[in-house]
């Protein structure tokens, strides 16, 4: 099994393939122990400290339940209730939480912060998200992919990213597609690509793994014979709210309608969603763009979301096997 004592987990970026898919076998192994009631515990006596500086339902969970069920104990510190941020600095919260944690979970903005905080602790720093990488999430995406994958290998496995492509979900799907040397499309608006540094580093991995890259504007072309299509909310956590109305119309045509799965031309397509998504009104938010521009859905139409093609709580699920696979790898026993 994948041993990475003592590593870090910031971005993919800092992962060979193989390390990388040893999680993720890791975290089918972790799954279906569980299921089993066959579960070894290997974290016993571990502290764990998760920092949340923006809300979260699935990464603080999956940590939470993860880290119980190997026999660790958690600390949450949500984002009003510690000194970070507000009269401590990264680098002071880092050798204060190292000395007292094992490994330490951070979600916030600056990928800065995250790589600050893991210089500094003298501990396992895990990214739970920050405004350029989501990479816990792209195990369990890539675990979801591989469940409902119909056995065929990743390098033959087509994906298209529809949306805001230019913040955490976008830059992490186009650097694990390429790392892993899957056929990987982003498709949106010129304006909401990846950076060029971030296509760059894609591109370098995919000259290693063969993966293919596409970067296009064109749904149709994008989405044609893709086997997994997914999306992402319009607007992050952490953006104003005035960027919506610009976001809405620039991104209305990249929504996952019945048409989108349609025109990729596989009936078995399926569809992914990191979550939370905008597809009905069942939020304040979601009843506060109804009330002003009059839709229903944004990225991803209530069809689409509740149709067969949708695994997204398979998805949800396997947040907390592919979480606890990098707790286990990294602070086991
Ligand atoms: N997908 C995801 O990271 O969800 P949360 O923001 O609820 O943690
Ligand atoms: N892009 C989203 C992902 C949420 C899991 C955000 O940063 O809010």
């Amino acid at each position: 099994a994948i041993d990475l004592t003592g590593r870090h987990f910031l971005k993919e970026l800092d992962f060979t393939a193989e390390e990388f898919r040893g999680l993720v076998d890791l975290a089918a192994e972790l799954k279906a122990a569980k299921r089993a009631g066959a579960e070894t515990q290997r974290l016993r006596g571990r502290n764990i400290a998760l920092i949340f500086e923006k809300t979260s339902t699935r990464t603080r969970c999956a940590f939470e339940v993860a880290a119980a069920d190997q026999g660790a104990s958690t600390t949450y510190l949500d984002p009003s209730a510690s000194q970070l941020g507000h009269k401590e600095s990264v680098r002071d919260t880092a050798r204060v939480l190292g000395r007292m944690f094992d490994g330490i979970e951070f979600r916030g903005s600056a990928q800065a912060d995250v790589e600050e905080l893991a210089a500094y602790a003298g501990v396992p720093v895990f990214n739970g998200l920050t405004d350029d990488w989501h990479p816990t999430q792209m195990l369990a995406d890539i675990l979801t992919v591989v469940e409902h994958g119909g056995g065929r290998p990743l390098t033959d496995t087509a994906f298209a990213y529809l949306g805001d492509a230019r913040y955490n979900m976008g830059n992490s799907y186009l650097v694990t597609g390429a790392l892993l040397g899957m056929d990987i499309r982003i498709v949106a608006p010129r304006l909401l690509w990846p950076s060029d540094k971030v296509v760059a580093q894609a591109h370098a991995l995919a000259a290693a793994s063969g993966a293919r890259i596409t970067l296009t504007e064109d749904v149709a072309e994008g989405v044609r014979g893709a086997d997994f299509v997914t999306t992402d909310v319009w607007v992050s956590m952490g953006e104003p709210k005035e960027v919506w109305d610009e976001r809405i119309a620039l991104l209305a045509p990249y929504a996952v309608t019945m048409d989108v799965l349609r025109a990729t031309g596989r009936p078995d397509v399926k569809f992914l969603h990191c979550l939370p998504a905008f597809h009905d009104l069942g939020t304040a938010i979601g009843r506060e763009i109804h009330a002003r521009h009059g839709l229903t859905s944004l990225e991803v139409t209530d069809e689409v979301f509740e149709s067969p093609h949708s695994v997204v709580f398979d998805e949800a699920e396997n947040r907390m096997h592919t979480i606890k696979a990098v707790l286990v790898a990294i602070l086991g026993r």
